[in-house]
């Protein structure tokens, strides 16, 4: 398996004494609670108040502000003690913020990372077994009976879908100003943007270039999210709209016109690796020399840095639980190789992008 420098010395050799093995151990059996008095620790204002405080602050002080019970208090602080959130003086009993706590509350990534998973998937991942047995996103039951979360996504209840759409946009809108650069090297009249959601890129497209004309491609009733959201912005009336269902493998990619740019951001890994090999063959096929598919993804593999590889191997089962059962944040080999299988070739991977994407830039197979 090809991995990253970071990635290969972490993955490969046991790094842990035995005592710090077992507390890990222990962090996993008690993942669920970790998770959510930290949370709550963030929802009931306690760390903010203690980032905020110069000398820290007595249990007495948070109870007085929050207008929790002194139990409620007492259980939060015990807790963050010992998950490291808090710090305490044992002189004066005040208790203060610790680093970890300071990325918790600060962090942007790790504040999407938390709404994402209370909101979106904490209920669902208590069915990631049947999911996992039976290839399909048991987890999404309890928000409706759609077969994918993508079906669903305009008529998830508001909180649910203000966290979808702020982890999505989160990692895709750090990425797009190096994407453009990228993407209009190259003489780009028109794109056709695979999976346009919310039409973020296809506005970032229109005002980056005067001359490009967008064609966003996702399901219908993404499609009517999109207008209301692009309505009136600068360049809007470049961008057009192909209402598609990818899943049904008789729908092709449009031939009205010839296009320079295919662009999937953020899409490919909405799904299984055969209906990519079947997407990717239906993109190639509209294809010419002149062409270049971009697959912008965070492969796992290529990450510089733990903590990334970790939050993206574990957003896979938000894909198993919620989204459709059988999709994942892939490694970049898996995709090259099913980019091959579709008639195509990498012509270049540009890493390092935002929050961790890659760009496959790929072309027609001339051989
Ligand atoms: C994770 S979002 C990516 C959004 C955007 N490209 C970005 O980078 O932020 C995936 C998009 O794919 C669309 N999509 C999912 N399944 C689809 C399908 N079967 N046919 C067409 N579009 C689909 C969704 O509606 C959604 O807009």
């Amino acid at each position: 398996m090809n991995l990253s420098p970071a990635l290969e010395k972490a993955y490969t050799k046991e790094r842990l004494s035995a005592r710090e093995a077992q507390e890990k151990a222990e962090w996993i059996a008690f993942g669920p609670i970790v998770f959510q008095a930290s949370r709550l620790m963030i929802k009931f204002g306690i760390l903010e108040m203690l980032r905020n405080s110069d000398q820290g602050m007595t249990q007495e002080e948070i109870v007085r502000e929050t207008k929790l019970s002194p139990y409620a208090v007492k259980v939060l602080l015990e807790a963050g003690l010992c998950i490291g959130t808090v710090l305490v003086d044992t002189e004066s009993d005040r208790f203060s913020l610790s680093k970890t706590g300071w990325f918790l509350l600060n962090d942007p990534a790790t504040r999407v990372n938390v709404d994402f998973n209370h909101d979106v998937n904490y209920e669902g991942w208590f069915r990631l077994e049947e999911s996992l047995k039976e290839g399909r996103p048991a987890g999404l039951e309890h928000f409706g009976d759609w077969p994918t979360v993508y079906e669903g996504l305009s008529q998830l209840p508001p909180q649910v879908q203000k966290s979808w759409f702020g982890f999505d946009h989160f990692y895709s809108d750090s990425s797009f100003q190096q994407a453009l650069e990228i993407v209009f090297q190259r003489n780009t009249r028109t794109l056709l943007d695979v999976g346009g959601n919310t039409g973020r890129w296809a506005l970032r497209c229109v005002d980056f270039n005067p001359d490009v004309q967008v064609t966003i491609m996702d399901l219908p009733q993404q499609l009517e999210m999109m207008r209301e959201f692009t309505k009136g912005k600068n360049g809007y009336e470049r961008i057009g709209v192909y209402g598609i269902n990818l899943l049904d493998n008789a729908s092709g990619f449009p031939t009205d016109r010839h296009y320079d740019a295919i662009w999937m951001s953020q899409f490919l890994d909405c799904f299984g690796e055969d209906e990519i090999f079947s997407i990717l063959s239906r993109a190639a096929k509209i294809m010419d020399a002149d062409t270049r598919l971009y697959i912008m993804e965070t492969f796992w593999d290529r990450q510089r840095f733990e903590p990334a590889a970790f939050c993206l191997t574990m957003i896979s089962l938000y894909f198993t639980a919620i989204a459709n059962g059988n999709s994942k944040m892939y490694h970049s080999d898996d995709m090259a190789a099913i980019v091959r299988r579709a008639g195509l070739e990498v012509e270049t991977i540009h890493d390092g992008l935002g929050q961790g994407h890659s760009i496959m830039v790929c072309k027609i197979c001339d051989k």
